[in-house]
């Protein structure tokens, strides 16, 4: 297990020799990244202290039955959470992934984020597992909406063509995974050498399932999280600690090479 003390993390960076020999031979990498890795970016994440979860209802705002119950509820939410993550920028942990995606044969992001953060940062293959916050539909025709003609219509935005109700094109309670990205998502874990769970509480299925999936497989699984989860008895190597400063440092280390010079905290910074 690599300690990271709040603070020191900079300096002592502790990787196993394990965990850099997976990555020195692996072929395909995978990240599995939740709410956390957007935390130090300013997205709020659901089960955290400052948590969504704390303060509103998932059963309110984030289920079919809550926006047929009272859709201005649910879209003054959304809209709130759309011009937030606008307004935010990509953290280091999504140019962390960014340059681990250039280092692999082969590398992928799953993520439960529905914020479009690792997009933004520049990764290509990336399987939206929970939607995507830019996206929207009409519920009876299906057509298309983006967010700049949902957020100029007052109240509870409309289809133009067929006048019904719209909805973010994201994944809510009680509702199935997009088909398409579940299957690719699980192709991936099976076939991950390497399988790095970032930032996620680990409690949400299916996507919870994917860690384990990997390692039942072969893959070696490592976790990054300042808080010990379910997952972490499961995990070959627990990095503990925030995702930006350890991405970096291991992004670091692997351009360093294994025996490269020492990490300094301009290297971390950089
Ligand atoms: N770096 C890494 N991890 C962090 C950081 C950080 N800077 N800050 C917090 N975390 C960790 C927390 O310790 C927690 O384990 O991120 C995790 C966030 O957990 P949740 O808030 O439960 O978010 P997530 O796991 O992504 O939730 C899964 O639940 O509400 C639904 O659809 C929503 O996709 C979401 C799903």
């Amino acid at each position: 297990m690599g300690a990271f003390a709040p603070g020191a993390w900079t300096l002592t960076a502790e990787f196993s020799d394990r965990l850099l020999a997976r990555l020195a031979d692996a072929k395909f990498v995978v990240a599995f990244t939740g709410a956390g890795v957007s935390a130090e970016s300013g997205v709020p994440t659901f089960r955290g202290a400052e948590g969504i979860w704390k303060k509103s209802k998932p059963e309110e705002l984030a289920s079919m039955n809550a926006f047929m119950k009272n859709p201005a509820l649910v879209w003054e939410w959304y809209a709130h959470r759309k011009k937030l993550i606008a307004s935010i920028q990509p953290n280091r942990s999504h140019t962390a992934l960014v340059r681990m995606e250039q280092m692999f044969q082969q590398f992928a992001i799953i993520t439960q984020n529905i914020d479009n953060l690792h997009r933004r940062a520049g990764s290509r293959t990336v399987y939206e597992l929970h939607g995507n916050i830019e996206r929207n539909y009409c519920i009876t025709c299906g057509r298309p909406q983006t967010n700049e003609e949902v957020l100029r219509q007052p109240g509870v935005p409309r289809c133009p063509a067929c006048g019904g109700l719209v909805r973010p094109d994201v994944v809510w309670f009680g509702e199935f995974l997009p088909e398409d990205q579940w299957d690719a998502s699980v192709r991936a874990a099976e076939s991950a050498d390497v399988f790095i769970s970032i930032g996620t509480s680990g409690v949400v299925y299916p996507a919870a399932s994917l860690p384990v999936m990997a390692k039942l497989r072969g893959a070696f699984l490592v976790e990054v999280n300042p808080e010990p989860t379910p997952l972490t008895e499961r995990a070959d190597e627990f990095l503990q600690g925030a995702s930006g400063g350890i991405m970096s440092a291991l992004v670091a280390r692997l351009s360093a090479g294994k025996s490269g010079p020492p990490l300094t905290e301009q290297s971390l910074q950089s």
